[in-house]
């Protein structure tokens, strides 16, 4: 959506994947403070968005009220301390008569809620799928998306606007047109099998992915407990080279240092906030060890493989898989690439022909980052 924001994917923390309906003004705030005192804010998670359950009635004007025995001091204060800290703050609705959790929805009430969230100064705002009402075909989306689209936009505050339609109707067929990212999938859950069917669901997906709209993958796992330190690794690095937005569902104020060893990767970071914005591209599985490689804005490019087998393996890469015309694949036989390990945070050699990948773990990734020498890539 071009509304000014949105231009690489979001980045941040949302409180459903570890607190569900469990939130409350004291745990967002806390969350806030360790955001930033963690270091994670420098990163670039600036974001806290509230998810389901904030909400309790509508009064007699069709106005949207927070829950008051969980949100006493009222959501524009809590909008307040987190600006307070430097970051931004989403809110969460369902784009039908109840939210997922059976709480007010927004569907018919566009233009309240988006007075109200601009009045509350919210920046970015997640918009659900649950009780559409039978508005489920592609008018019927377009329809319910697109109120809330235009009444935000009314409002002249920038907000990035997040679709939760679970990937319905091909959305990102037309996603583009009502938000700044679009979910994909159902909901991840937080072990491998998620992570595995989320990314065969998302192989096809990377053309449609750009600068202020982009394919969202659903939000982390990272630090929840449920799959190993490698198993993580590879949860972040795929989402973050498929140009997800990179939301933390963990508990940030007790995670430990391995937690913060995954999601603080800057050179994975600036992988998915380069501001060329093109999600890497799926070329081949072989044998479940998946390859996919990304260009980036300064002309370097990406290789990524991920070992979805039960042993581990050792792979080759060919130069001329990160081209696509028979004349750049024998233009290719003469390059020499640098190489760097985005994991190992080194650069591992200058390459021709082929970049081994010895020893990828089980449930692993391997990314890294080509320049070739004395030369660009083709365009
Ligand atoms: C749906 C969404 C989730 C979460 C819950 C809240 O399941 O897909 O991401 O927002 O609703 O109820």
């Amino acid at each position: 959506l071009n509304n000014g924001v949105g231009r690489t994917p979001a980045m941040g923390w949302n409180s459903w994947n570890k607190f569900a309906c469990d939130v409350n003004e004291d745990l967002i705030k806390e969350h806030a403070d360790a955001l930033v005192a963690s270091g994670l804010a420098d990163l670039g998670y600036n974001h806290i968005n509230v998810d389901d359950c904030w909400q309790l009635t509508r009064d007699e004007k069709g106005f949207i009220h927070e829950d008051p025995s969980t949100f006493p001091s009222g959501i524009k204060a809590l909008s307040d301390y987190i600006h307070s800290k430097g970051l931004k703050f989403g809110l969460y609705s369902s784009a039908g008569t109840m939210t997922c959790q059976r709480r007010p929805g927004g569907l018919y009430y566009e233009q309240q809620d988006a007075q109200r969230y601009a009045e509350w100064e919210i920046d970015y705002f997640k918009y659900d799928n649950c009780f559409n009402d039978g508005l489920s075909d592609r008018a019927g989306n377009i329809r319910r998306y697109g109120a809330l689209r235009d009444a935000l936009n009314a409002t002249g505050r920038h907000i990035n606007y997040a679709l939760c339609q679970w990937g319905e109707q091909k959305i990102w067929e037309f996603g583009a047109d009502l938000g700044n990212s679009w979910r994909t999938t159902g909901d991840i859950e937080d072990k491998w099998e998620s992570v595995i069917d989320i990314i065969n669901k998302n192989l096809d997906l990377s053309k449609y992915a750009g600068p202020g709209g982009f394919n969202d993958m659903d939000m982390l796992e990272v630090g929840n407990g449920h799959m190993t330190d490698e198993e993580y690794r590879t949860h972040f690095t795929v989402w973050a080279a498929l140009k997800s937005p990179l939301l933390l569902g963990h508990d940030i104020r007790t995670m430990g240092q391995n937690t913060f060893d995954v999601i603080g990767n800057k050179e994975i970071i600036d992988i998915n906030q380069d501001s060329l914005g093109k999600a890497a591209f799926f070329r081949a599985r072989v044998e479940n060890v998946y390859l996919w490689v990304g260009e980036l804005s300064n002309g370097d490019r990406l290789l990524m493989v991920v070992n979805a087998r039960e042993n581990p393996v050792n792979a080759q890469v060919s130069l001329s898989s990160l081209v696509s015309t028979k004349e750049e694949r024998l233009l290719s036989a003469s390059w020499e690439v640098y190489v760097r390990d985005l994991w190992l945070h080194e650069d591992i050699g200058l390459f021709s022909n082929v970049v081994p990948m010895r020893n990828i773990p089980a449930h692993g990734v391997r990314i890294l980052r080509l320049q070739r020498k004395g030369g660009d890539f083709p365009q």
